[in-house]
């Protein structure tokens, strides 16, 4: 019996985040986009997973890459700045893609302004991880890879 290994993961950056090295500091630490992607994609290659990347500023775009990765992914890691906070288009979206996904965020979006707390994605990822800057990238690649080997077992 051949067991289909699902490894493929879609890691979907919003909007600002191609402009990471330019932040504030303090809340996003110094790497620039290019040298996040580069540390994710070796923490990746350790645990199993093949990853693809994914930036964009233009909301629109990334619904639409949403649909397209349907077909490309068994799950997705996804921080999509500021729309997390209400870009409802972006929850219909992933909701009809139906993939495991987890949401990251470099900063602690609980403790910082009050807008920034609300997720409209919450409720559809498998897990949230917020505030532990790159770090965080590694744990939600972890949680995946959890859930992903879970599908096989249920
Ligand atoms: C962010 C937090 C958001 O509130 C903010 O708008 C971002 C980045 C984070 O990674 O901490 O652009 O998603």
């Amino acid at each position: 019996m051949t067991t289909l290994v699902k490894n493929r993961v879609e890691v979907m950056h919003g909007v600002n985040l191609n402009q990471l090295a330019r932040r504030d500091p303090a809340h996003y630490g110094n790497l620039d986009l290019a040298a996040l992607e580069r540390q994710i994609e070796s923490w990746a290659l350790e645990i199993g997973l093949s990853v693809r990347f994914f930036q964009t500023n233009h909301e629109g775009d990334f619904v639409e890459h949403l649909h397209e990765v349907m077909d490309l992914a068994d799950g997705i890691i996804l921080n999509p700045g500021a729309w997390t906070h209400y870009s409802w288009a972006i929850h219909d979206a992933l909701e009809l893609v139906k993939l495991p996904a987890i949401e990251v965020h470099l900063s602690s979006v609980t403790e910082r302004e009050e807008w920034r707390q609300r997720s409209v994605v919450r409720d559809l990822c498998a897990a949230t991880v917020s505030g532990k800057g790159v770090d965080g990238y590694r744990e939600a690649l972890t949680l995946l890879k959890k859930e992903l080997s879970d599908e096989h077992t249920r």
